[in-house]
């Protein structure tokens, strides 16, 4: 089988971790190394939990780096969902891998590098603010060749924020970032919350996992419980979004997701919308367009895809 190769950029996190561990068993993933930002936790305490999940799901092989520790210009701001050490409060051994001494951007910038000189061109998946892709685009414009595509979990378009009212967390969380990001020549597809919204991981879905998923099973298990936000009147059930694998899942299978092309801005002005994604459905702002969203999920097939790659722990 061809495989794909990707880097994915990202911020553990619980639900980074379950897109993680789904993308570990992925035949289709070539994955050349998972790079590590400041965002649900600080830059310590994601990198520890990158290095945690590449040990739980078998996969020590995958480099892992070090990425920014700050946000460019804003103070950092943490997720409220993951528990203390992010990972729902799952203890975890304290990991023998070792992150490589090479920073994340400087290794997304040899890697686009390389992917040009090799003209085949890597997809970028990220599931954590966008600070080191920023940072990578601010140092060498030019490796924008050497991606395919990137596509990324934020933003809120018809839907309300859910860190401020009118803001995602991953773009709130760095918005100078992902206005670098926005108007650079990438080519951008992004999971927001009116996609990740329609994939509610519910505790009937948890028990199902954990019955699937082999040697990984209780401590996946213990993830998925504390995901639970038990916020029936946003979500329509009990459960919680499963926002960052919905990244992996596009990957893999996009012909589960409907998009709509559109011009998107990033506020990063104003104190009171700051974050917020503001999509030019109908050319207004007279620009192209440039970033497809996923507005439609077949939700059902997404969790028959999940169930199908983590049952593949239980062979392991
Ligand atoms: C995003 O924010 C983080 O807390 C999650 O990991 C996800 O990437 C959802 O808004
Ligand atoms: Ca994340």
């Amino acid at each position: 089988m061809k495989t794909l190769p990707v880097i994915i950029d990202c911020d553990p996190g619980i639900d980074d971790a379950i897109a993680l561990l789904s993308a570990f068993v992925a035949p289709k993933l070539k994955i050349l190394g998972i790079c590590t930002v400041c965002g649900n936790q600080p830059l310590t305490n994601t990198l520890r939990n990158a290095l945690q999940i590449t040990e739980l799901g078998y996969r020590v092989d995958i480099p892992v780096f070090a990425g920014c520790h700050q946000p460019m210009l804003r103070a950092p701001i943490h997720g409220q969902f993951h528990g203390e050490n992010g990972l729902g409060n799952t203890a975890f051994p304290a990991p023998k891998k070792q992150p490589e001494s090479q920073h994340a951007v400087n290794f997304l910038t040899d890697s686009c590098e390389q992917a040009i000189a090799d003209n085949q061109p890597l997809t970028l998946c990220v599931l954590g603010p966008l600070t080191n892709l920023a940072t990578a685009l601010r140092i060498k414009p030019h490796i924008a060749a050497g991606i395919s595509r990137v596509v990324l979990m934020g933003g809120a378009y018809r839907e309300a924020g859910n860190r401020t009212m009118t803001s995602e967390f991953n773009m709130l969380a760095d918005p100078h970032a992902a206005h670098i990001v926005f108007s650079s020549p990438l080519h951008i597809t992004v999971l927001p919350l009116d996609a990740t919204h329609q994939v509610i991981l519910t505790p009937e879905h948890v028990a199902k996992f954990v019955k699937v998923s082999g040697r990984i099973s209780a401590q996946l298990g213990e993830l998925m419980a504390f995901w639970d936000r038990n916020d029936v009147r946003r979500y329509g059930s009990r459960g919680g979004p499963l926002h960052d694998p919905l990244v992996i899942a596009y990957v893999l299978a996009p012909e589960l997701f409907g998009t709509e092309k559109a011009r998107v801005f990033i506020e990063h002005n104003s104190e009171l919308c700051m974050g917020q994604t503001v999509a030019d459905w109908y050319g207004k702002s007279g620009e192209t367009p440039n970033v497809d969203i996923v507005t439609r999920v077949d939700a059902n097939k997404v969790f028959a895809l999940f169930y199908e790659l983590l049952s593949r722990y239980a062979g392991k």
